[in-house]
């Protein structure tokens, strides 16, 4: 068997190459659309046929190649049920069994936690374990849905009483390691080993990580297989040349696109519109934020988590009905109404100056 575990530098992201050298089919875990081009010669290198591409979960740190290598490679993308990604050829569910060249086989374990959508991957004595169990570490569990609790369960459930010598292939490292096993993260990974689940939920509640550089690109992105939004309209074309680098985009140049989208209002007209009643109202700051004063009835609702969660919101459930959004200052706020217009929300507003000019009126 050919195996292959490939890095991308600039997110620390480990993608993963499986394929039978006698039938020629291949497999790739967590493809990173920057590096499509490599992907393909490899692939031609070896003469293989890229049969699937399997997601761990909806990344937030990068983009997935899995879309463009179905539309110019033919492959199934292949995402779990759980992570609404409706474009994807198959939606994944707990004990899936993806079958490839001779008698090869790669099982889904579901390990929710760090999003509810998580996956791992079980081929032969190898675990692929996305961000779910790192080496010396795991995935956080502070956005997109995450869960400590549950992380904890499926890992020393599920994961753990896999045998001690499976090797365990992370869907990361930030120190380059490349591979560990089984017995040496239950025995010495410092947030699980001799942890309490109490414990456990406690570490990961104060690791204090920054938010994510790309997830207010990347998470929508790759809710569509890594696709934009003229590459989704096309769906099996083969391609000629990959679509423009929008990894260079920075924050701002989101924030200015998002603007030209969406329909802004100040406070003034926003208290008016409250007074009238007949609006939904958005707090989409983190949950400190909230706590520590926010406008009166305000629903919250993260940034980070509003595409993993709105469709749970009984307030959001009638696409037709009029939103008005805010955040700290008026940045994630565009962001999320542009999200929720691209979702299908017919009336959204986004307050300009959010929370702060709010204060100051
Ligand atoms: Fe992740």
């Amino acid at each position: 068997m050919l195996f292959k575990q490939l890095f991308d530098q600039d997110t620390w992201t480990y993608t993963y190459l499986i394929a039978d050298p006698m039938t020629k089919e291949a497999v790739l875990i967590d493809p990173v659309n920057t590096h499509i081009d490599n992907y393909i010669q490899l692939l031609a290198e070896h003469d293989l046929q890229l049969k699937y591409t399997l997601e761990t979960h909806v990344h937030a740190d990068h983009i997935t190649a899995g879309g463009l290598l179905r539309q110019r490679l033919g492959s199934e993308t292949a995402v779990s049920q759980l992570c609404g990604a409706q474009t994807a050829d198959i939606q994944i569910k707990d004990g899936d069994i993806f079958e490839f060249g001779e008698g090869e086989h790669i099982k889904v374990i579901a390990t929710p936690g760090h999003t509810p959508g998580s996956i791992s991957l079980l081929w032969r004595d190898r675990l692929f374990s996305g961000d779910s169990l790192f080496i010396g570490g795991c995935g956080r569990t502070d956005f997109q849905g995450g869960d400590a609790g549950a992380l904890y369960d499926c890992i020393t459930q599920r994961l753990f009483t896999l045998p001690d010598e499976t090797l365990v292939y992370p869907g990361h490292d930030y120190q380059q390691r490349w591979v560990s096993s089984i017995m040496q993260e239950r025995t010495t990974n410092p947030r699980l080993a001799g942890k309490t689940r109490e414990q456990f939920i406690d570490i990961m509640a104060n690791l204090n990580l920054p938010r994510p550089r790309l997830i207010d690109e990347a998470v929508p992105a790759n809710r569509y297989c890594g696709l934009d939004e003229n590459e989704r309209q096309d769906a099996i074309v083969v391609r000629d040349k990959t679509r423009p680098i929008r990894h260079e985009l920075s924050t701002q140049d989101l924030l200015t696109e998002a603007k030209q989208h969406i329909s802004e209002v100040d406070t003034a007209t926003a208290k008016k519109l409250l007074a009238e009643g007949h609006i939904v109202l958005l707090d989409v700051r983190e949950e400190s934020e909230y706590a520590a004063g926010h406008i009166d009835n305000a629903l919250l609702l993260p940034r980070g988590v509003l595409e993993f969660k709105f469709a749970h919101v009984p307030e959001l459930a009638d696409k037709n009905k009029a939103i008005l959004i805010y955040c700290r200052t008026g940045g994630r706020s565009a962001l999320a109404a542009n999200t929720l217009q691209s979702l299908g929300y017919t009336n959204v507003l986004s307050m300009a100056g959010g929370f702060e000019a709010w204060q100051n009126a």
